[in-house]
């Protein structure tokens, strides 16, 4: 964990064993158990006292060591408590061959072991964040770590971090401190700045930054050239110098501009990307594209430049309009098709359900776009797969001039590219219905509108996707949790 995090860690038994110049099991021989709980609390204080300066780290505990009031109130008020649990099978699997290191569990292995996780049954029961290792790999149960926690460190294209919390803009100012950030300006659309704005402000003023901000009209209309150019010299206006910091407080439209614009000026300064709209949490603000569009199409101009960190509020999304969370979950589902079956279902409950569940919902399909882009940053092979709807979606998009909605075109894309895939047999028969239920039930349309002609959507797929190319590479999808990336040459087959 502290490896993936990039945090110091710290084993608070090895501390004691240095500390002690001696082992563990010697300390309890010779001086018994109560001796040892107060060399562990001594060494939990001067831990903890540590966490409590700039920057977080990971501190291995014992079974035993919050059994003590003391201990358990100094560790929940500064840091955050993960259980990892397992079943008496896998602790005597783990434990045949070392249990003469563990004093407490001298005589039958079994009857032991067993007496003592029934003491503890209460008192592992009464931690909240739980992992179940039994059968796990490590990088399982890291996973299941990071979506219990909300927190993610990408490494592949440049070492950042991703926090999802309800209520964390409220901490922005604070976590800026955290990571070295310094002088930061917000950019944002107006919409945004009605509702957020002040909050931002006053958190980050409360932290000890004079902040500021550059509003522009909201929209992607805004995304080109001459807003960039009003960013650049914003950022002059204001003074701002290499060590400062642009906070993309928007949807996807000001993350790309204030990442690119960010990413050019004085050749390159910080930025931390606050989402806003749900697609721009769980898809934009992680993988470190920014852009532009020009006249001739969209994201024509653009730059590989990830933030220094991304916070995601699922609270903040409560102002946002139906149609564009809706848009959202559209891609939502498309993580849920792509790698996480469990995620799907939870959407399958409809909108209500998917409101209640935000924070994990956003955290989970978070986790599905971060695992793949930390494989493939480039997009050099299986990165392909988050265009799953997208080859039909986009150009059902294009054909609509834009009428339907991002997410609107590709949940209806997708439906489609599930029925080629059957098709093609790279999927078995009732995918499609299923992914269509699943979006039908957020309120999200399945089928080509009527009145856009076939021709013309196959003709803007084949243009949207180099003029020259013979195939198309799709995203298929070949069960819930899995999908093939499949070279198509008859284009009008696909529909
Ligand atoms: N960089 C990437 O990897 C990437 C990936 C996907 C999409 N994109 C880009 O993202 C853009 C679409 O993003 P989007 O869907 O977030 O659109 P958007 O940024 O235009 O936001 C949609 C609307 O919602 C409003 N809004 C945003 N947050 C709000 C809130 N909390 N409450 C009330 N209103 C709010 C905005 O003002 C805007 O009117 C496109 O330009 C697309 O190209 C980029």
């Amino acid at each position: 964990m502290a490896r993936q995090f990039k945090l110091p860690f710290v084993d608070l038994d090895r501390v004691i064993e240095t500390k002690a110049g001696t082992s563990i099991s010697r300390i309890m021989e010779r001086q018994g158990e109560n001796a040892f709980r107060d060399m562990e609390t001594a060494a939990l204080k001067d831990a903890v006292g540590q966490a409590s300066g700039v920057t977080s780290q990971v501190i291995a505990l014992g079974g035993g060591a919050l059994l003590r009031e003391e201990n358990r109130r100094m560790v929940e008020s500064t840091g955050v408590v993960i259980l990892l649990m397992a079943t008496l099978e896998t602790l005597l699997k783990r434990l045949t061959t070392s249990s003469d290191k563990r004093p407490l569990l001298k005589g039958n292995l079994r009857e032991r072991l067993s007496s003592l996780l029934e003491q503890r049954r209460n008192h592992y029961n009464s931690f909240h964040l739980h992992v179940d290792v039994d059968g796990k790999t490590i990088q399982e149960n890291m996973y299941h770590i990071q979506l219990l926690l909300g927190r993610f460190h990408l490494s592949a294209m440049a070492e950042y971090d991703v926090i999802v919390q309800n209520g964390g803009v409220e901490n922005l100012g604070d976590m800026l401190k955290l990571h070295d950030l310094q002088n930061p300006i917000i950019v944002t659309d107006d919409n945004v700045a009605k509702f957020f704005a002040e909050a931002i402000t006053t958190s980050l003023n409360n932290a000890g930054f004079d902040s500021k901000t550059v509003t522009f009209p909201a929209g992607e209309a805004y995304k080109n050239l001459e807003t960039i150019q009003e960013l650049w010299h914003g950022f002059l206006t204001h003074g701002l110098d290499r060590k400062s910091t642009v906070i993309a407080l928007g949807g996807g439209v000001i993350g790309d501009i204030a990442g690119f614009a960010a990413s050019t000026y004085m050749r390159g300064i910080q930025w931390v990307g606050v989402p806003t709209t749900l697609l721009s949490m769980v898809d934009a603000s992680i993988g470190g594209k920014t852009g532009f569009d020009l006249p001739e199409g969209k994201n024509l101009i653009g730059s590989f430049y990830p933030p220094k960190l991304v916070l995601a509020d699922p609270q903040i999304l409560r102002t946002l309009p139906e149609a564009e969370f809706a848009s959202g979950l559209a891609e939502v589902v498309k993580h849920g098709i792509i790698s996480d079956p469990e995620l799907l279902n939870l959407c399958a409950h409809g909108l209500d359900c998917v409101k209640d569940d935000l924070e994990k919902i956003v955290k989970r399909a978070m986790a599905v776009k971060i695992k793949i882009i930390e494989d493939d940053p480039y997009e050099k092979g299986y990165r392909a797969a988050l265009n799953l709807g997208h080859t039909v979606g986009h150009a059902v998009e294009l054909v609509s001039k834009f009428q339907l909605r991002h997410g609107e075109a590709v949940a209806i894309g997708m439906v489609a590219e599930a029925k080629l895939a059957e098709r093609l047999t790279v999927a078995t028969k009732g995918l499609s219905d299923a992914v269509a239920e699943v979006l039908s039930s957020l309120g999200l349309p399945v089928q080509i509108p009527t009145n856009l002609r076939r021709e013309e959507i196959i003709q803007a797929m084949r243009v949207d996707k180099k003029k020259n190319a013979k195939a198309i590479r799709f995203a298929l999808p070949a069960e819930i949790g899995r999908v093939e990336l499949v070279d198509v040459t008859d284009l009008e087959s696909v529909l």
